[in-house]
């Protein structure tokens, strides 16, 4: 199959909407990452798109609808609660898990008795969702445990030849997946962190909880994806603390001495340090604020699996607000080695 890439006008729309009806795949973009876009009805394509990215079945899927489409088609029960956050939020990196059962594709939960909801904000999204006027499940566009993809070339990357289209919408602004909040119980619940953080929905709400279980194999958790190794770079990575940067130096300048390719990926405020420590390793600058991390995230880890043998990544010292979100990222990506420090 020859995987096209293609600015988002009425042509290329058509075109998705030709492929969606009959059962396809097509790669979309939001503001946060690029979705695997199908039609959320269609039990064979959104069985296809766990095939395609390898993707654990009791994994659910996210419905991604336009803004004018009536949520009531989608849910059992609207709690008030989600009310205010549509109010406050929507459109944007928010998705809220409503109490649903039987709308969609069994597929798309999982066996759960909820439906994960998302309307966003992105002008290509919103036209491509329009022009189908279905509700689309779309996961992430990358290969599961892979990367999250931020940009059409990305999403390339990872399904050449596995998908017809890819719709171009640029760089994505947000970086980092949707906050996931579940709305089923007596307050919000966050699922996974985001750009829509607790202390908005807080502020909003009255109260947020944020689910952390604390689970064994085995056990079933609420949102099944937070329970995987996530967003990988295919290098080997070292993450140190934000107090260990002679630490995270040491391991630098160790494996530049058994001629591997080193890289850092750090806060704007360490990289001179960095640079006059260690001189020849690459070093991926995360930016200053918690909004330009979320968005250079992924594309730096992207660039990291290309670039160098082993990435040695150091904490930023913030941790509150959106960077719950790019913690949480940064962490499951290097799992793959204890948190050292
Ligand atoms: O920003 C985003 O949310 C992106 C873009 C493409 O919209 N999508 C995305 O989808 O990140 P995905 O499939 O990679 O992640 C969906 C997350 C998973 O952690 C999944 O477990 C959770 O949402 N989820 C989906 N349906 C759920 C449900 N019914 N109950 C609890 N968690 C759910
Ligand atoms: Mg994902």
């Amino acid at each position: 199959m020859i995987t096209e890439i293609k600015q988002i006008d009425e042509k290329s729309l058509l075109a998705a909407k030709e492929i969606i009806r009959l059962g396809g795949v097509v790669a979309m973009p939001t503001e946060t990452v690029y979705g695997l876009g199908g039609d959320a009805c269609n039990d064979d394509a959104v069985k296809r798109i766990f095939e395609i990215k390898g993707r654990p079945s009791d994994n659910p899927l996210i419905a991604h609808v336009h803004t004018g489409y009536d949520l009531s088609r989608l849910i059992d029960y609207d709690p008030p609660m989600a009310a205010k956050l549509r109010a406050a939020f929507l459109p944007g990196p928010l998705t809220i898990v409503y109490p649903s059962t039987g709308k969609v594709s069994p597929y798309v939960s999982c066996g759960l008795n909820t439906l994960a909801v998302r309307v966003p904000s992105h002008t290509g999204a919103q036209a491509f969702l329009r022009a189908v006027d279905i509700p689309i499940v779309a996961p992430s566009a990358n290969i599961s445990k892979h990367v999250s993809p931020t940009s059409a070339q990305h999403v390339y990357d990872d399904f050449n030849g596995k998908i017809p289209l890819i719709l171009d919408g640029g760089s994505c602004r947000g970086g980092i997946e949707s906050t996931v909040v579940d709305v089923t119980g007596e307050y919000p619940v966050i699922l996974r962190p985001g750009l829509i953080t607790r202390e908005m929905i807080a502020s909003v709400c009255g109260e947020c909880g944020v689910y952390a279980p604390d689970l064994k194999p085995g056990d079933k958790a609420k949102s099944p994806g937070m329970l995987y190794k996530h967003y990988s770079p295919r290098c080997k990575t070292q993450l140190f603390k934000d107090d260990g940067l002679q630490t995270a130096l040491q391991a630098v300048l160790a494996a530049l001495q058994s001629g591997e390719r080193v890289g850092v990926l750090c806060e704007n405020a360490v990289v001179n340090e960095v640079r006059k420590g260690a001189a020849n390793c690459t070093v991926f600058d995360l930016g200053a604020t918690p909004e330009q991390m979320a968005a250079n995230l992924f594309s730096a880890l992207r660039q990291a699996e290309e670039r160098v043998d082993v990435l040695v990544a150091i904490e930023p010292r913030e941790k509150g607000g959106v960077m719950v979100g790019v913690l949480n990222r940064l962490r499951k990506a290097c799992l793959s080695t204890d948190v050292a420090h």
